[in-house]
């Protein structure tokens, strides 16, 4: 299979020529009409994690309501919802998705090649015949990863990395071009983001970078606007100037995650929340983003402080607006 941007092959590229004709259409709205369809989308699948990582959002909300959709729900709610409103590519999320791997089956037979899974890699990872990609959660090297996820955590992921991308080419592609890494940013790891791509560089496909997003003023893991936050963001420049086709994030992103391109408090002004349509595990809305909740009373992320990559790519590509 030949890759012609970002892991399309030709066959995805003609099988989906509608749904770019779609994205047209949208992007006229969104430029000409003022309107604000969702382009992408997010699904929690599971409502329960293996870890408990002292950065992540999704403990904050999450209540102990532990049954999730079935197989058959999910199926009524891709239909009713990702693919009515003719959504490009879907990202599964949790707690930790491939703790349920009939469901990520499913969603890759309902949008073939559209679906990536974004995991901590803890079990071994199961090749899916229609998976796009795994996001691989890496927040750093082995000591600031494990000083987030857990001891041994690190060498657990990459245990599974490498014996996955070991595994032999099938339709024409290689297991390793099956593997982008995402690391958050923090204050506990910033020191390591550049020695990760090195350490991974030529073994995996692709690596991304965000930063922490914090749900309260003060919060000791969010990289606080400044000197230190720029020379980070400058090195990942330089790196990505050093390897263009691995480092995932243009320029642009980076730079506008200098400072604050998302709203104002917890409300998002600049940042287009509307373009990813994101749903929890029991298939409700998330509001105001994938990092937000069905419930309302639930705590709010910190959009003037927000660091995520999925939407602030949308603003570097000139999609923004709340
Ligand atoms: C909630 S996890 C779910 C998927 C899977 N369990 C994993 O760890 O990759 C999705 C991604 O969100 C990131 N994340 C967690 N808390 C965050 C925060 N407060 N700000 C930004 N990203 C965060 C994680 O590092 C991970 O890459
Ligand atoms: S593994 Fe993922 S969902 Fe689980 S606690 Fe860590 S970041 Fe959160
Ligand atoms: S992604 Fe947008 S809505 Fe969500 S916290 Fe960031 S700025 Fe706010």
């Amino acid at each position: 299979m030949v890759d012609l941007v970002y892991g399309r092959g030709i066959t995805d590229i003609v099988r989906e020529i509608p749904l770019y004709m779609d994205l047209f259409k949208k992007m006229i709205g969104i430029k000409f009409f003022h309107s604000k369809p969702a382009i992408y989308g997010s699904a929690d699948i599971i409502n329960v994690c293996n870890l408990h990582c002292s950065h992540c959002y999704w403990w904050l909300n999450r209540k102990e309501e532990n049954q999730g959709l079935s197989v058959e729900e999910w199926k009524d709610t891709i239909r009713k919802t990702f693919k009515k409103e003719r959504i490009l590519f879907v990202t599964l999320v949790g707690g930790e998705p491939t703790m349920r791997p009939e469901i990520i089956e499913l969603f890759c037979e309902e949008m073939p090649r559209r679906v990536c899974v974004v995991t901590n890699g803890y079990f071994p990872l199961t090749r899916f015949k229609n998976l796009y990609f795994y996001w691989v959660s890496l927040d750093g090297t082995e000591e600031a990863h494990d000083s987030i996820r857990g001891k041994g955590s690190y060498a657990k992921t990459k245990e599974n990395i490498l014996e996955y991308i070991e595994r032999p080419v099938r339709n024409g592609k290689p297991a390793w071009k099956d593997i982008w890494l995402t690391m958050t940013i923090n204050t506990q790891n910033y020191s390591t983001a550049i020695d990760l791509a090195e350490e991974w560089h030529g073994k995996v496909n692709k690596i991304g970078y965000q930063f922490h997003t914090p749900f309260m003023k003060g919060d000791p893991l969010w990289l606080e606007f400044g000197e230190k936050r720029n020379d980070i963001v400058d090195s990942l420049i330089d790196l990505r100037k050093k390897y263009p086709e691995f480092v995932i994030n243009s320029e642009k992103q980076l730079l506008l995650m200098k400072g604050n391109w998302g709203g104002v408090g917890t409300t998002p002004v600049q940042c287009p929340s509307w373009a990813i349509l994101s749903l929890d595990h029991m298939g409700r809305t998330k509001q105001p983003c994938c990092i937000g909740s069905a419930d309302s009373k639930s705590l709010k992320p910190i959009c003037e402080d927000c660091g995520l990559g999925c939407y602030s790519v949308l603003v570097a590509n000139g999609i923004s607006g709340a």
